[in-house]
């Protein structure tokens, strides 16, 4: 079983793409004009080992990834809550907020997903071949399933990221915005860089090797 056998219909719409293999992109980004907006410090890089044991994998992931990206996303709602009518006024920034706020409902459902069912069945997997135990069989069929459904996910939040850059002209605040608008912009493309390698480390380091450890607990 191989990641590699599915296309991925999400990055061909998306970007007019011709087919490719699933994982090919996914988490990463084709060149682009960098913001204009000044960058804030990106977050530390987390203590993840691409080659050791997937549980320490999933470990770093959640605890430095998916808890870096929530911290962002209440930030990022804050801010935009506290816009005044006339920052959603000018131009960009009200589809700016609105990309965001389904970008961030996507993004917390996605990690969910991932932390209840995805990751604790790929750790299990993982114990059962170290410890020589029977392995538990998943509540859904394999493995190359959902992890096709987290891929096309991941997909559609570039989409919404693409929007999201779009609307705020490469996250550059409109003349006459507040520095709350300056500051969720530059959050913003903090969120985008950070998402790129949370996806990278996903779909290249974690799921091409979940998928090859449920080939030898299952066969
Ligand atoms: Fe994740
Ligand atoms: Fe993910």
């Amino acid at each position: 079983m191989n990641l590699g056998s599915i296309t991925n219909p999400v990055r061909v719409t998306a970007r007019a793409a011709p087919a490719g293999r699933l994982t090919d992109g996914i988490g990463t980004r084709p060149a682009r004009k960098p913001a204009t907006a000044a960058r804030p410090a990106t977050a530390a890089r987390p203590a993840t080992n691409a080659e050791g044991p997937l549980a320490s994998l999933i470990d770093g992931i959640v605890g430095h990834h998916h808890a870096h990206t929530r911290s962002a996303l209440h930030r990022l709602a804050a801010l935009a809550a506290s816009a005044s009518p006339h920052d959603r006024s000018l131009p960009g920034v009200a589809r700016a907020m609105d990309g965001f706020a389904a970008l961030e409902c996507e993004l917390r459902a996605h990690m969910t997903k991932e932390e209840a069912v995805i990751f604790p069945y790929i750790a299990s997997l993982e114990w059962a071949l170290r410890t020589g135990r029977t392995p538990v069989r998943s509540p859904f069929s394999a493995l190359e399933r959902p992890l096709g459904a987290i891929l096309d996910e991941q997909g559609e939040d570039h989409v919404l990221l693409e929007s999201i850059r779009k609307a705020s002209s490469d996250y550059t605040p409109p003349p006459g915005a507040s520095p709350a608008i300056h500051a969720f912009y530059e959050g913003l493309a903090a969120l985008e860089r950070a998402l790129d390698e949370h996806g990278r480390i996903e779909a290249e380091a974690l799921f091409p090797r979940a998928l090859e450890l449920e080939q030898s607990a299952l066969g």
